[in-house]
This record gives C-alpha cells, structure tokens and sequence, in this order.
C-alpha cells in the first residue's frame, strides 16, 4: 500500500517535470492496464483533468497503442477518426508504450496545444522515460 503510493507520488512527479520543462508538453500522463480488464486506467497526470479515466482496448489513440504495442505520434488530431478528445486546445498527441519485462503494461499519453511538434528525438527520449518508469514498478 505504502510503496504504492510512492509509486505513484513519483509518476506524478515525471508528469509534472515533463509538462513544466517541455513547452508542447500541454498533458502529461500515465494509463495502465486495469487488472485483467482489456481497458486502460489512468494513474497520474499533469495538466487538467480528464474525463477519460477508462479507456478501452481498441478506443482512441491510447486504445489502439494498447493493442499494437507501437508508439503512436498524431500530429493533427482533426485527420485522426478513431480519436477520444479531452479538450477543444489539444492540436497534437503522442502516445509512447511501457513495456515491463518485454509486456505492454501502460503508456505515457502527452497532449499539445501546438500542431505537429513531435519529432522522433520525443519518441525516443519518452521511451528512455518509460524504460526509467518500468525500472520503479518491477
Ligand atoms: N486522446 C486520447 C485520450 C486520452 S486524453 O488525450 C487525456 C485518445 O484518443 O486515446
């Protein structure tokens, strides 16, 4: 219970360093598998608070990087169909998994105001985050 809650003080610590350092980073979060449930829960975040707690396997950008286990980068949300918005501001979404022993157990969700500001140096400095997160929950 206790090393719980100080996993998740220290998520919501990463989601609060990236958002406040990184200007496009707008939100910040962290969805994990829900049990044995095929939906993802959200754990921490940075930013406003969403109404998309429980998404769905399959379900928007974050459902669907639970099922191909690839990162997933939108650099413009409107061109994107299977897509839950959490606000009206956000113009851009990337979407990096988290890997624990080699399973897709979660994913590193961040949000822009800004129109296509992700490049590949993201997706890797996010997956180099997401190796550091995977070492905290093992
Ligand atoms: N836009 C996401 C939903 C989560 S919010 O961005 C916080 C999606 O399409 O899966």
């Amino acid at each position: 219970e206790s090393e719980n809650l100080s996993v998740d003080h220290r998520l919501s610590q990463v989601c609060e360093v990236l958002k406040e350092n990184i200007p496009y980073y707008d939100w910040v979060g962290f969805y994990f598998k829900n049990g044995d449930k095929d939906e993802l829960k959200l754990r921490s975040f940075a930013g406003e608070p969403t109404d998309h707690t429980i998404i769905p396997f399959g379900k928007g950008i974050c459902g669907q990087v639970a099922v191909s286990n690839k990162n997933f980068v939108v650099p413009d949300v409107k061109a994107q169909t299977n897509y839950i918005a959490c606000s009206i501001n956000v113009k851009a979404e990337i979407v990096v998994p988290l890997f624990l022993n080699g399973e897709n157990i979660g994913q590193i969700d961040i949000d822009s105001h800004t129109p296509d500001p992700f490049s590949k140096e993201d997706e890797n400095f996010l997956q180099w985050v997401n190796e550091r997160v995977a070492k905290v929950l093992s």
